[in-house]
């Protein structure tokens, strides 16, 4: 069976003091309440080290928010994938809405950055999802398959089972609008029929794809339930442990 996964996705929030006790916060409840679903905390680069020394790696993994697209050298400012893995950090977030919109990452960029990531023993939470306009032109099949295309089908079959796709339809993150259940079934269920016909049925039954977008308590068992939604990725509800463990809890 496909791994479940709940996983975080902080953002720009949080200073590492704040970080360490979010993480603290999630473990100590995950410790009392054994999760039923791998969890995983995305952190900015400079929390990777402490939250991943302040975790029991049994209960919660650790995930970068990004990787640069080159292996080392002069690029000022940037993280490497050797840098992330050197954390004790086993996954990195790529292709983010925010990462493709606001700072240019294009399929090409993500190519590199997927397949350097790969060769540092990262898996990669690996995002795709239409924009508002795309969804009402019903273009939402299409960008899906372009975004996969475009940066993960040059993989082989044993590279991208270590691919974790997050279905976030751009209009739903952080607008407190989220997919219904029937909504998100519909495009998974595409997605995981796009991956079958790339590296056929076994390796799209593995693939775990996650839903991102407002998901929150209130509606993650609905979306969790159903037969191709395998976990979310969580923004704003990831930020305090309550509001994050009572999206971990719907898999109990
Ligand atoms: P949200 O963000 O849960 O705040 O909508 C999800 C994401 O961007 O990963």
């Amino acid at each position: 069976m496909r791994q479940k996964i709940v996983a975080g996705n902080w953002k720009m929030n949080k200073t590492l003091q704040e970080g360490v006790e979010l993480a603290k916060g999630v473990n100590d409840i995950l410790s009392k309440n054994a999760p039923k679903c791998t969890v995983i905390l995305g952190t900015p680069f400079i929390h990777l080290t402490e939250v991943v020394k302040t975790v029991d790696s049994k209960l919660i993994k650790v995930s970068a928010e990004n990787c640069a697209d080159k292996e080392s050298g002069a690029y000022t400012g940037e993280v490497s994938a050797a840098m992330v893995k050197s954390t004790g950090a086993e996954y990195v977030i790529l292709g983010h809405s925010e990462r493709r919109g606001y700072y240019g990452e294009t399929y090409e960029i993500l190519k590199e950055k997927v397949k350097l990531a790969l060769a540092n023993g990262l898996k990669v939470i690996f995002c795709i999802g239409e924009s508002l306009e795309e969804r009402e032109a019903n273009k939402q099949n299409a960008v899906v398959k372009a975004e996969l295309e475009g940066s993960v089908f040059n993989l082989t079959a044993d590279e991208f089972s270590k691919i974790v796709i997050a279905y976030e339809p751009i209009w739903a993150i952080g607008t407190g609008k989220t997919a219904t259940s029937d909504q998100a079934e519909e495009i998974h269920a595409y997605i995981r029929s796009v991956i079958a016909d790339k590296y056929g049925k076994q390796v799209a039954e593995n693939t775990s794809i996650l839903y991102g977008g407002s998901c929150k308590a209130s509606n993650a068992k609905e979306l969790f339930a159903k037969p191709d939604i395998d976990g979310g990725l969580i923004g704003g509800a990831s930020l305090k442990p309550a509001d994050f463990y009572g999206i971990i809890e719907a898999y109990n």
